[in-house]
């Protein structure tokens, strides 16, 4: 293995998709069926609802007293776009680790920091990442596994490209990406605080310095548009950026870049190895792509719920909820309604298209999604140009998409040229 095939994850992330992989929660819609039967907003939190012990992502996992689970498309749709009363500072406790940041910013405040970043994922630019970042990286990737007779695609090929895509658009040099990889995952460590201070300190020590170099010499990378932005404040007067926005802009995104896409494209290649005849049509006819990979993140998002808090006594579909209730949105369930999709468990890519909540909805809908299905698309052609008879392996333990929070394959392992 060359040294590029180490980047992208670290013992840490192996361990969270090991420990992922027990078989926690492998089936959700039959008890998402059954609940939602009765109504579409829950008392509890996805680890009540399921009756297990909650080891959840602790990025995402805000406690309160009053606990909410919402499963149907419409109630979670609009909860998503009520913003001014199911807020997104319920993340402030945990994603400030990286500085004040999008994700956690209600209305307005949110809306002008978020234009300040749209620029750097247009059209264009993920055209140019993908020709400068992500081809070169498939490409090497491909050429390690050519001569080998099996693989596990997940670990030896997903995991490995989208934290040098984002790590690379944000100027960090190559030989960088595996420490910064490191120290984003475990400055989200909370079980050991002090750890997660070193690798924070690590962190903002190195961001630090390539904020400084693109002040006085930018160039075209996504630090240097934060570098050189000016935030209009809300009394209309103007700040270049300071450190620490900048910093929170890239905590967020290079996380929320490294951490998602390879789960999506491992949970992608895994159901279509499962389905060889509808893997054949699309060997032969890549026009499909796009809609295999829109009903994947349709079928098995990532990630299965984002939360809000109530800033007022409210109601969501009728139930009653007092102010400082936690809601958490299960796009999983949403995704799988059935009075929006027919037969919603079918994996079915020719199915009418309408949008999905693989990434959100209201403000906060992915600022990332096209980099991701520029990502996902690019890297099952490639491989697909690279392996066009690969099949699941039968000799190895039969693979299953697991997850009660974070969802992925447990392996996508293939014999590439059968
Ligand atoms: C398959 C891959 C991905 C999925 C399924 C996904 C999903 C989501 C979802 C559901 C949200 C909304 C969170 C909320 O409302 O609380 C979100 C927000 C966000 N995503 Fe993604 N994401 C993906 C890839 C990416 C990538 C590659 C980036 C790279 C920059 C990214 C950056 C972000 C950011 C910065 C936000 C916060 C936006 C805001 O608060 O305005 N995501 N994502």
């Amino acid at each position: 293995m060359t040294q590029t095939l180490e980047i992208g994850i670290n013992e840490g992330e192996r361990e969270r998709n090991r420990h992922n992989a027990l078989g926690v929660v492998n089936e959700l819609h039959p008890r998402f069926d059954e609940l939602r039967e009765r109504g579409d907003v829950h008392r509890g939190n996805m680890a009540e609802l399921f009756g297990v012990a909650s080891s959840g992502p602790s990025l995402l996992m805000r406690r309160s007293d009053s606990h909410f689970t919402v499963l149907g498309y419409e109630t979670a749709d609009a909860a998503f776009r009520r913003h001014e009363v199911f807020s997104s500072r319920v993340y402030e406790e945990t994603v400030m680790t990286w500085g004040p940041n999008l994700l956690s910013m209600d209305e307005p405040e949110h809306r002008r920091y978020r234009m300040l970043a749209q620029p750097a994922f247009a059209n264009k630019t993920m055209q140019d990442w993908e020709s400068r970042w992500l081809v070169p990286i498939l490409d090497r990737l491909i050429e390690g596994l050519a001569h080998a007779e099996r693989a596990d695609l997940y670990m030896g090929y997903c995991a490995l490209f989208p934290a040098h895509t984002i790590c690379s658009s944000f100027g960090i040099g190559e030989s960088d990406v595996a420490p910064m990889h490191d120290w984003l995952l475990r400055m989200l460590n909370t079980s050991d605080p002090e750890d997660a201070a070193r690798a924070g300190r690590s962190f903002a020590e190195y961001m630090g310095r390539v904020v400084r170099e693109r002040r006085a010499d930018p160039n075209d990378d996504v630090i240097s548009l934060l570098a050189n932005s000016e935030l209009v404040d809300e009394d209309g007067s103007r700040h270049q950026l300071t450190d620490d926005e900048i910093m929170g802009f890239a905590g967020l995104m290079l996380t929320a870049g490294s951490g998602t896409t390879y789960r999506s494209l491992g949970i992608m290649l895994l159901t279509l190895l499962q389905r060889p005849a509808l893997l054949e049509k699309v060997v032969s006819d890549r026009s499909l792509v796009p809609q295999v990979i829109e009903e994947t993140l349709r079928w098995d998002p990532p990630l299965t719920y984002f939360s809000r808090l109530a800033t007022r006594d409210t109601e969501l579909d009728g139930v009653p909820m007092p102010k400082g209730t936690v809601v958490d949105l299960s796009v999983t369930a949403a995704n799988h309604d059935p009075r929006r999709w027919e037969d919603p468990h079918e994996f079915d890519p020719f199915r009418p298209t309408q949008p999905h909540m693989g990434f959100g909805s209201g403000p906060h809908f992915c600022i990332g999604n096209q980099l991701a299905r520029m990502e996902l698309r690019v890297a099952l052609n490639r491989l697909l140009d690279a392996f066009p008879r690969m099949q699941l392996d039968p000799e190895a333990p039969e693979p299953f998409v697991t997850g009660l929070y974070f969802r992925m394959p447990t392996a996508v392992p293939v014999i590439l040229n059968p």
